[in-house]
C-alpha cells in the first residue's frame, strides 16, 4: 500500500463532523505536545508572517498569538464548531481576525490575493492534500510566501516503519495519516521550495515555500475570482 494511503480513508464530510465533536477537546489533547516544542516551532514559523495572511484549517487558533501584529488576519475551517474555537481565541486576544467556514480545497478568495498564506499540522488531514496546497498557492501574491508547519513519516527508518503499520488505525480515529510526506506533497503540488527544516526525530517539518511561476502566467490568461464561504 502507498505510504499515507489507507483502505478507509474518511471523508470531507467525515472529518468535518470528526472535528465538529472533537472542537470542545482539542486543546486539551494537544495540550503535552505544544508544550514539548511545538508551540516553539509555530512561532519560529509564524514570525516570517506578513501583509495579508490568510490561514487555511485553522482549528481552535492555536498559530494566532504569533502572528506579528501587523499582520491582516484572515482564516478559514471546514469545521463550524472549531472556527467558533477560533473566533473565542481571537476575542480573548483582541485581535481582529476575519473567520470563515470555508473549505481549503475550494478557496473562495480571488487569485493572488495574500502575502502570505499559512497551514499548520493539517496537509495530513485533507482528503486532498495536493488540491489543498495548489489552492493555496492560487490565492497567494507571486512575491509571497506558504508557510507550513506539518509532521509526517520520519526519515528515522525505524519509526517510519512504525508509523506505517499504525497508519490506518491512526486515520480512522481522526482523519490523520501521520506518514505522509509533506515534502513530496509540496513537489507535486509545484511549489518553489525556499527554506526546509526537520525537527523531532525528523516527524516535523518547517517550510517555507513560494507559488510556482506558472501561476503567474495562469492568472495573466484571467481567472474569475471563485464564491465566498460561510460567516462565522
Ligand atoms: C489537526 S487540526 C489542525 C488545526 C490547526 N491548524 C493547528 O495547527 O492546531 C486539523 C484541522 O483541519 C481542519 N480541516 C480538515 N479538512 C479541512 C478542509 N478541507 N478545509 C479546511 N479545514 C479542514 C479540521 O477541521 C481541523 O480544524
Amino acid at each position: 500500500m502507498p505510504q499515507g494511503h489507507s483502505t478507509s480513508m474518511p471523508t470531507q464530510e467525515e472529518i468535518r463532523r470528526k472535528y465538529n465533536q472533537f472542537a470542545p477537546w482539542y486543546d486539551l489533547a494537544e495540550a503535552l505536545p505544544e508544550l514539548l516544542g511545538v508551540q516553539s516551532l509555530r512561532r519560529t514559523l509564524l514570525q516570517r508572517a506578513s501583509g495579508q495572511v490568510l490561514e487555511v484549517a485553522v482549528g481552535t487558533g492555536k498559530n494566532l498569538p504569533y502572528y506579528p501584529t501587523t499582520c491582516q488576519l484572515t482564516a478559514v475551517d471546514v469545521s463550524l464548531a472549531m472556527v467558533a474555537r477560533a473566533r473565542q481565541q481571537a476575542d480573548t486576544l483582541g485581535l481582529h481576525v476575519h473567520l470563515q467556514v470555508m473549505d481549503a480545497a475550494h478557496l473562495g478568495f480571488p487569485d493572488q490575493y495574500f502575502d502570505t498564506v499559512v497551514d499548520t499540522l493539517a496537509l495530513c488531514t485533507f482528503p486532498d492534500p495536493v488540491a489543498v496546497l495548489c489552492e493555496m498557492a492560487r490565492v497567494c501574491r507571486p512575491a509571497g510566501h506558504i508557510l507550513l508547519l506539518e509532521h509526517g513519516r520520519s526519515d528515522r527508518a525505524w519509526l517510519g516503519r512504525w508509523q506505517d503499520r499504525r497508519a490506518e488505525r491512526h486515520a480512522r480515529h481522526l482523519g490523520c495519516h501521520w506518514n505522509r510526506e509533506p515534502l513530496e506533497l509540496v513537489r507535486q503540488a509545484g511549489l518553489r521550495l525556499i527554506t526546509a527544516a526537520r525537527r523531532f526525530f525528523g516527524i516535523f517539518h518547517l517550510l517555507e515555500a513560494a507559488p510556482p511561476a506558472t501561476v503567474l502566467a495562469d492568472v495573466s490568461e484571467g481567472s474569475a475570482p471563485r464564491g465566498r464561504g460561510q460567516h462565522a
